[in-house]
């Protein structure tokens, strides 16, 4: 049934990440002081297409999802709305799916659909918006590879558990003067790699934005043995590349499998490559660890809870004025608004001079590129 009030739909579409729920409720919150109806469509986009699902949000439904990991809404990257194929190569999305979305986006008087995704979904809501459905977008993914936002919400908390795991391994790899590799999510960006790697105190840092040698990794394990450090943490990206340029993925595994066109590979396996090779080069015990899903699960850091919560807030403030193909962005220490056009053009990858690596460098972090930086390099 139609609601007689303005109603604002949400939807999260893509994979989870922690603070889905927050923003959900931030939205759901603020929309209801303003006198907007609220409705969640179910399972992503594919909820605004036959079988139409979606659910009344309420004060009551949304209590205490704030610490939630996941989405109470459900979410998807396979099935009919798919925006990527291959690697970065956008997709249209059948225009009869457009059309079906924008009569159900009607028939609900949703005068405002907030979309919560990463760049594939993203990409989405801009063919929607250009379709003529009244969107509003919201930056999700713990990758962090999101233009136009110095964070996105999911980030923090995905770091939070890869440093987790370092500081576990940090124990047990000094006990046994062992090499342990841990490898971590992020698909071609190198953030999460990076941020973890410095807080949990990796010494080799291998990401997609800067090429290395496994010479260089193994000198590295060598110069730490001479200064007496019996162990080694390397922390790899699933993206970073091989030496020979190549990328390790499940051949199988294939996000998007809504028709056999639409294929994104599922990265993963470059931590026990790596593994096996330092040990076959050094004759040393080398252990990898993927880290794996483990980054998307659980509660949102209290950084990503606010963050979250003033995306959500800032979001029905942006459906409010009419702001429609327009996402929310954290321009630290505002959150602001971009065109969704401008956000999904490129990704947003670690840039090789940033001061985050210099910082790494300066403290002898190697990222198998044979550079050494002195502690005073500008
Ligand atoms: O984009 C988030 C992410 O977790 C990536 O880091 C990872 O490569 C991918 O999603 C995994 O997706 P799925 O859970 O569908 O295998």
């Amino acid at each position: 049934m139609p609601s007689h009030k303005p109603t604002i739909g949400i939807l999260t579409g893509g994979g989870d990440c922690p603070g889905l729920n927050a923003v959900i409720r931030a939205a759901v919150k603020s929309a209801l002081r303003l006198g907007y109806d609220c409705i969640g469509f179910l399972r992503g986009y594919e909820g605004l297409v036959d079988p139409v699902a979606y659910m009344p949000l309420d004060l009551h439904n949304t209590a205490n999802i704030l610490l939630q990991g996941g989405t109470i809404l459900g979410s998807t990257n396979k099935g009919r709305f798919s925006a990527l194929v291959g690697e970065g190569e956008r997709v249209r999305i059948d225009p009869q799916l457009l059309s079906q979305a924008a009569a159900t986006v009607r028939q609900l008087g949703v005068t405002g659909l907030i979309c919560i995704g990463g760049d594939g979904s993203l990409a989405i809501a801009q063919q929607l918006h250009e379709h003529g459905i009244p969107v509003v977008g919201v930056p999700k993914t713990i990758d962090n590879d999101l233009s136009c936002t110095a964070f996105t919400f999911g980030f923090d908390s995905a770091v939070a558990c890869a440093t987790d795991a370092l500081d576990r391994l940090h124990t047990t790899a000094a006990s046994h003067e062992r090499v342990m590799v841990l490898e971590v999510m992020g698909r071609h960006a190198g953030w999460i790699a990076l941020h973890a790697g410095i807080a949990g105190g990796g010494d080799v840092i291998l990401i997609p934005e800067i090429p290395w040698t496994f010479e260089n990794v193994c000198q590295k394990v060598l110069d730490r043995e001479r200064e007496g450090r019996r162990f080694t943490l390397i922390v790899v990206a699933e993206g970073a590349h091989l030496p020979d340029g190549g990328l390790v993925h499940d051949k199988h595994g294939q996000h998007g499998a809504g028709g056999k066109e639409k294929r994104q590979v599922r990265l993963g396996g470059i931590g026990e490559i790596v593994a096996k090779e330092v040990a076959k080069r050094l004759d040393r015990e080398v252990r990898a660890l993927v880290l794996g899903h483990l980054q998307r699960g659980g509660t949102p850091t209290p950084f990503d809870r606010v963050l979250a919560t003033q995306f959500g807030a800032h979001a029905v403030r942006l459906v409010h004025n009419g702001r429609f193909g327009e996402m929310v962005c954290y321009r630290p220490p505002e959150i602001e608004s971009v065109l969704i056009a401008e956000a999904i053009r490129r990704l947003a990858t670690v840039e090789p001079t940033s001061s985050a690596v210099q910082a790494a460098r300066a403290l002898g972090i190697g990222f198998g590129d044979g550079v050494e930086a002195s502690p005073f390099a500008q």
